[in-house]
């Protein structure tokens, strides 16, 4: 497509000469007034939106024009949600949102690693707060079903420790005040970025008693938990022991795993002077690993997977899709391969199913393990 063509040309190499934060701020700010705009907006859905009816899917109640959507943390407050749609994504997520508005972690905190095709990520979760989003969302409309992603306030570094108590109230203010606006949750319990943010679920008794404490909220949307990869499969049969105890869990997402993985090709002294988890390229091995060992080990009458990583093509979104993953999701690759990404990825993926003899998305979820 000529659009991505001039993309990657020519938009791509100007935009990756300058700060990788200020870029991604600008292209919310652009986005959110293009969404906003009827003739922008139309523009973009000519040149962006395809029907897929082939890749239609019912997942956890909701319908899907197709699977793969916008991953989490691209627009983390949820300013630009119709330019999203617009651009083809078959499901926003937005967040993760925490009950009060936060900074996140000191500048810088974003780096690109174009060697990598990856992110290093360190931003610690900064989101307008739960109060500002609601606001927003209940001025927005819109035809794909939206993910709200909650976590807890990242309250910066040096902030005194908090209670248990605390932050399992956390999740349940921004659970209850944004719940409404959305059509499913996900409770992220696994930010690589911030001082407790994976000592969360790692603690049994603690994910216990938060699941317990969400459980008698009775939620009225679909949740899912939004999981770091498992040091093992002892941890990850514990945590889904606990899962089962409570009723609200429609299913499980995977996060970027904490730390640098090996077999980078960035210099050492580059990713020294970069803090972070990496995203795209570099995570997907681990997270493929995860979705597999999940698909295996969960009860999938009742759990679905959605799973980001690592996916720049309808080749690797096929690979999470047969691996287990009834939706997909994608944010590195909209930096990498900017905004027609997502047309392209259906279009191969048709090809591919009908290749292999599948009349539909679904029918292909899991099909590795078939074998
Ligand atoms: C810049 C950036 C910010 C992110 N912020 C969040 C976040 O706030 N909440 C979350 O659950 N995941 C967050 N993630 C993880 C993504 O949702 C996704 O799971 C991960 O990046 C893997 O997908 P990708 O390889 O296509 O980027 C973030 C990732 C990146 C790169």
């Amino acid at each position: 497509m000529l659009v991505d063509a001039i993309y990657r040309g020519l938009l791509q190499p100007v935009l990756f000469r300058f700060d990788a934060e200020r870029v991604h701020d600008r292209a919310i700010r652009f986005a959110g007034s293009a969404g906003a705009l009827g003739p922008s907006r139309r523009l973009a859905e000519a040149l962006f939106c395809r029907e897929f009816p082939a890749l239609a899917t019912n997942v956890f109640g909701l319908r899907f024009p197709h699977p793969l959507g916008l991953a989490a943390g691209f627009d983390k407050s949820g300013r630009a949600i119709p330019f999203w749609e617009a651009l083809g994504f078959s499901h926003i997520e937005i967040g993760s949102i925490s009950a009060e508005r936060s900074l996140g972690n000191p500048k810088p905190r974003l780096f690109r690693i174009p060697s990598d095709q990856g992110i290093v990520v360190n931003y610690g979760l900064p989101n307008d707060g739960a109060d500002a989003v609601a606001q927003r969302l209940a001025n927005t409309a819109l035809r794909v079903p939206l993910g709200v992603n909650l976590v807890n306030t990242n309250r910066g570094p040096g902030a005194p420790p908090e209670t248990e108590e605390a932050i399992i109230g956390d999740y349940l203010t921004s659970l209850r005040r944004l719940e409404p606006y959305a059509n499913y949750l996900v409770l992220n319990l696994s930010c690589p970025n911030t001082p407790d943010g994976c000592a969360f679920v790692s603690n049994a008794g603690r994910l216990r008693r938060m699941l317990a404490a969400v459980d008698d909220l009775r939620p009225m949307r679909p949740v899912l938990l939004k999981v770091a990869p498992f040091p093992d499969l002892a941890a990850m049969d514990a945590f889904l022991d606990a899962v089962a105890q409570v009723r609200f869990v429609s299913g499980f997402a995977v996060n970027l795993p904490p730390g640098k993985p090996p077999g980078l090709t960035t210099p050492a002294g580059r990713l020294r002077s970069m803090p972070g988890a990496v995203s795209g390229k570099p995570a997907e091995a681990a997270i493929n690993q995860t979705l597999r060992d999940l698909y295996t080990r969960m009860d999938r009458k009742r759990y679905k997977l959605v799973a980001a990583g690592g996916i720049f093509t309808a080749q690797d979104a096929y690979r999470k899709i047969r691996l287990g993953a009834s939706l997909v999701q994608l944010l590195t690759a909209m930096v990498f391969r900017g905004p027609g990404v997502v047309r392209q990825i259906c279009e191969d993926l048709c090809g591919m199913l009908a290749r292999d003899g599948y009349r539909s998305a679904a029918e292909a979820v899991g099909a590795d393990h078939e074998i």
